[in-house]
């Protein structure tokens, strides 16, 4: 038997400590949480991500009457941006929840479906996706999409 521990890196900020960059990031995030198309949760998710070319594609939760319809806000961005520049690697992406107009307290972490397709971009592209969990005073980063999802499902496991 061989036992292993999985360790997974966050770095906790508070959000005056972020970076220029990061806060522009996250202030985009909660930008498109307000466009959210949420009337059955009510809570709206908005994501945001930065291109290597330094274009920031906006995101956001888009539900539907039939539910299993809807998609996350962070794969509407990473799908738009995979679709409309293909040839770009994805360096970094922010995400952040409202609930009855305001940003959660706590960070709001991307679900388990999401994390699988932020790990199929690293894997694209080669590139390390820095993501950003934004709370209301809070934003915790992890370095890379497989911080939040290791050992996961990808394109080796298929050959
Ligand atoms: N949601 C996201 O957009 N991203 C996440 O990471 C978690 C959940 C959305 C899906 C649904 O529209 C609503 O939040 C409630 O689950």
């Amino acid at each position: 038997m061989n036992k292993k521990d999985i360790t997974c890196h966050i770095t906790e900020y508070l959000i005056d400590e972020l970076s220029d960059q990061d806060r522009t990031l996250a202030d985009k995030a909660r930008e498109a949480a307000g466009n959210a198309w949420a009337p059955y949760s009510d809570f709206r998710v908005g994501a945001a991500l930065l291109l290597e070319n330094g274009e920031i594609i906006q995101g956001n939760n888009q539900e539907n009457a039939a539910y299993p319809s809807g998609l996350c806000a962070e794969r509407v961005a990473v799908f738009y941006a995979n679709a409309n520049y293909p040839d770009i690697p994805i360096l970094a992406l922010a995400v952040v929840a409202v609930k009855k107009g305001k940003v959660t307290e706590e960070p709001v972490y991307p679900c388990g479906a999401c994390r699988q397709v932020l790990a199929e971009s690293e894997n694209r592209y080669g590139k390390s996706m820095r993501i950003l969990m934004v709370g209301r005073d809070q934003v915790d980063i992890v370095a890379s999409a497989t911080e939040l999802l290791p050992r996961n499902f990808n394109h080796k496991n298929l050959i």
